[in-house]
């Protein structure tokens, strides 16, 4: 099924919200998405689809249950006739699906000022029918290569809990990020955060480079799949008060 990579707009940030709403406990307000679009336009990506099919999987809520489409729609009223209109907001155009993103920034903390240009990933996810695709590592490195290449950052940073190992792999293995400390207490459930970070060079990140080891990573073994289930799943099931770390 054929995934496209572009950079993300205004556009879809209402289908951004809402990958990230089924996918993560880090949920942020409209305006939020709408700051990184409208400061940094170059550096948050979608993956989408033009297949149509009604991915069932996808519109599970966290503990398992299909939503009721009802759930699933937006309501706002037509400016002009004042009718409602119900937005969908798993497509971003008719027959346009997002299956993915990743929410970037440059680091703007007026405290840290002194420090070197660097970016933040705010947010990565992927609905669950579409993972194990590749779809995150493409998205990432296309992230990283417009923050290298058009904002001069010299390195980038992230946390992640320490629970999500996929995502742990995804960054350390796969794109090589480093783990610089464990922030306690990170997250608001409690659990702690690897702060990672990786030094942005331009050559390692050109597309022809990464092709290149894809390839050879072909003619390997993969990774055995070590998440036995879905973050939030995880999550819920512990008590989001209850968080094992
Ligand atoms: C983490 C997440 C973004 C990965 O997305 P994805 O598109 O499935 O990842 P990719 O297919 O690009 O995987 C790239 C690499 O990451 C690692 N990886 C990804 N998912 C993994 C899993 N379930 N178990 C082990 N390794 C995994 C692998 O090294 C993989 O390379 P390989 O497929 O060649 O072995 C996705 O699982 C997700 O959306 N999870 C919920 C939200 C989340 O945790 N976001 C990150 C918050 S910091």
């Amino acid at each position: 099924m054929p995934i496209n990579i572009r950079r993300a707009t205004i556009d879809d940030i209402i289908c951004m919200q809402n990958a990230n709403l089924h996918n993560l406990p880090e949920n942020y307000m409209m305006k939020y998405y709408l700051y990184h679009i409208l400061s940094w336009p170059e550096a948050s990506f979608v993956a989408t689809t033009t297949s149509n099919v009604f991915d069932e999987e996808d519109l599970k809520d966290e503990e398992g249950e299909q939503q009721q489409e009802e759930d699933d729609h937006l309501v706002i009223n037509d400016p002009i006739t004042g009718r409602e209109i119900k937005l969908d907001p798993t497509y971003v155009n008719p027959g346009e699906k997002l299956v993915g993103y990743v929410l970037v920034k440059m680091n703007d903390d007026p405290e840290q000022q002194d420090q070197p240009p660097n970016g933040h990933i705010t947010s990565l996810s992927v609905m669950r029918t579409y993972r194990r695709m590749g779809i995150a590592e493409n998205l990432m490195r296309q992230a990283l290569f417009a923050l290298r290449e058009l904002h001069d950052a010299e390195y980038v940073s992230l946390h992640v809990r320490q629970s999500n190992r996929a995502a742990l792999h995804l960054y350390r293995d796969t794109l090589e990020f480093e783990v610089l400390r464990i922030e306690k207490g990170y997250y608001q459930d409690g659990e702690d955060a690897y702060a990672m970070k990786k030094v942005l060079d331009l050559k390692e990140l050109a597309i022809a480079n990464f092709v290149h080891r894809k390839k050879a990573n072909d003619i390997g073994e993969k990774p055995e799949d070590d998440l036995k289930s879905d973050l939030l799943e995880e999550l819920i099931q512990g008590g989001l008060d209850d968080v094992v770390v």
